[in-house]
């Protein structure tokens, strides 16, 4: 997959994390989706006081996307890290510690349901524009439901 669209893909994930609202885990994160139109949607985790509530930052976006009429999805990137009280191993520009955040197990489900043409997402899990791994959803999903 094309280097400077992953880095875009980042970068719109970290501004996305801004926007996350997640005050009972301070744990913040940011996804962006790019559809075959070449469209962006980004999305953040949205916690409530009845936790199970709560919808993760790659749902969010997926839930944009499909809701804005898309059905196929190419590649996401997501980060996320806790907010942090101390300087130490953090991000110059925030108090936010990044990690790489995985999807969990019903973002990947969720994310299957929207393959595109080729068959597999990409899925890039990142700290930074420079510190990222790229995987496929089938190493992270293989024998998914559908
Ligand atoms: N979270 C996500 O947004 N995406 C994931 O794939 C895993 C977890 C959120 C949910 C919750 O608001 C916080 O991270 C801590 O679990």
């Amino acid at each position: 997959m094309r280097e400077d669209v992953i880095k875009l893909l980042i970068e719109e994930a970290q501004k996305a994390r801004q926007m996350a609202y997640a005050p009972y885990s301070n744990y913040l994160v940011g996804a962006a989706l790019i559809v075959p139109s070449g469209n962006i949607f980004t999305g953040c985790n949205v916690e409530n006081a009845s936790y199970g509530l709560t919808n993760c930052a790659e749902r969010t976006a997926i839930f944009k996307a499909v809701s804005s009429g898309q059905r196929h999805i190419d590649a996401i990137a997501i980060v996320g890290g806790p907010l942090v009280e101390s300087e130490a191993d953090v991000d110059a520009s925030s108090k936010i510690k990044t990690d790489y955040a995985y999807p969990c197990g019903a973002c990947r489900q969720v994310l299957s349901e929207f393959l595109p043409e080729s068959g597999d997402i990409y899925v890039i899990v990142a700290k930074s524009v420079d510190d990222y791994k790229l995987y496929k959803l089938s190493e992270l999903l293989p024998y998914s439901f559908k």
